[in-house]
């Protein structure tokens, strides 16, 4: 299985990621990486926190010679600012300064809940982790999961489908050909008309000191059928995409295929119906049965079935405003209108990289599950019998 932990405050020293069941023989590049961590950090609509961020990751363990070994691979991403915050940061006793205690919890953000939890009465030892800037190792971990995955044609990407309530369409094309107009576009959406609306929100909501949220979509395609299982709840692939999903900072919602729509529409508008063909066999994953609408998402009964899978997920505007809002000082129990930190008016884009990132790590655990073996060439065969054994069905 494929699990991982993180480590890091948003203004320590670096992000740690430690990745466990990575198969043997795996290609894996810092540049890769690297790529998916630029991406993390385009966007319309951040802050000025990008400009210091530069993310870079370094590889430290479980690869040699630009292949993963099957050891643990432990991933670091440096905080380039870490200079100014060495000693408000710093582990050593000798530089506590209760004199700098944040003691001011903002609304919608882990502050006060935290603060009641641990007994903590300096807030930065909760926000310094609870922090978006944990995602960025999070992507990390996701680009080592995409590279295992595009070694048997699975491709995860995504697309910005809402900002603020504007809601994009996608042209009719291949799920490749959105990708490659998305990322083009500096809010990843390939609807020209709709991005031109959602920058003009950005730009007003910037300007009155708001913020916006909205809704990414995440595609995975060359998915075979039986990833995931009916057997018992917490094998189930939808509840685990859901969950892998849900724990992005500021995540409010997921739905697989039409989602919500489901509960609105007749049966016979929802379910997609099976056809069969035996000249598709080799053509994809799925074999010889196809479907002709996609409204499950890819995911019926808890497994894959063959088609792509479709994930949306809903991001909350993001809670730190130039436009206060009201909390309590914890200290003096007055109230106040909660200040600003350095902050995005609009990080929909950077969540949909965020999006992705879990999303692989999740179908890479389920496709290790299923096709498990010590090194690639191992799920290799295992995967190729499986393929072999389903076309015939
Ligand atoms: C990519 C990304 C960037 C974010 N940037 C910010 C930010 O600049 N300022 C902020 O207040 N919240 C930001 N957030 C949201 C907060 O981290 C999140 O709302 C907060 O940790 C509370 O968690 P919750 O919304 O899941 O309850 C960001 C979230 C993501 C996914």
């Amino acid at each position: 299985m494929l699990r991982y932990l993180t480590a890091g405050e948003s203004h320590g020293p670096q992000l740690t990621a430690i990745i466990e069941g990575m198969p043997a023989g795996v290609p894996l590049l810092a540049e890769d990486i690297n790529r998916e961590l630029a991406r993390r950090q385009q966007g319309y609509g951040r802050g000025d926190r990008m400009k210091i961020e530069k993310d870079q990751v370094e590889i430290l363990s479980g690869v040699r010679w630009g292949e993963t070994l099957a050891s643990p691979v432990t991933l670091v991403v440096k905080n380039r600012d870490w200079e100014n915050w060495s000693t408000k940061m710093s582990s050593l006793p000798e530089f506590r300064d209760e004199s700098q205690a944040v003691t001011r919890p903002r609304p919608g953000h882990a502050d006060l809940g935290g603060a009641l939890k641990y007994g903590h009465r300096d807030l930065r030892n909760i926000l310094e982790r609870s922090s978006a800037r944990e995602t960025a190792v999070r992507v990390a971990v996701g680009a080592a999961a995409k590279a295992l995955l595009q070694l048997f044609g699975i491709r995860v990407g995504g697309v910005v489908r809402e900002v603020g309530g504007v809601v994009a369409t996608d042209p009719a094309a291949s799920f490749e050909d959105i990708w490659a107009s998305a990322g083009q576009s500096p809010l990843f959406c390939c609807d020209g008309t709709a991005e031109q609306e959602m920058k003009r929100l950005i730009d007003d909501a910037k300007g009155s000191g708001d913020t916006l949220g909205g809704v990414v979509e995440v595609q995975v395609i060359g998915v075979p059928p039986g990833l995931g299982s009916h057997v018992q709840w917490d094998r189930k692939l939808d509840a685990r995409l859901a969950m892998a999903l849900m724990s992005i900072q500021a995540i409010k919602g997921v739905e697989v295929g039409i989602g919500f729509e489901t509960a609105r529409r007749p049966g016979s508008q929802v379910h997609d119906e099976i056809f069969r063909d035996a000249a598709r066999v080799g053509a994809d994953s799925g074999g010889a049965y196809y479907r002709t609408s996609n409204n499950a998402g890819g995911i019926e009964g808890g497994m894959s079935n063959g088609e792509a899978i479709i994930l949306r997920a809903a991001m909350k505007p993001i809670p730190t405003l130039y436009k206060p809002l009201r909390s309590v000082d914890m200290l003096t129990h007055e109230p106040f209108q909660a200040a600003v930190e350095r902050s995005d008016t609009c990080a929909v884009p950077a969540a949909l990289v965020v999006a992705e990132a879990v999303v692989a790590v999740e179908i890479a655990n389920a496709f290790l599950e299923k096709f498990g073996g010590d090194s690639i060439q191992e799920i290799g065969c295992n995967y190729e019998a499986y393929c072999q054994r389903i076309r015939t069905l």
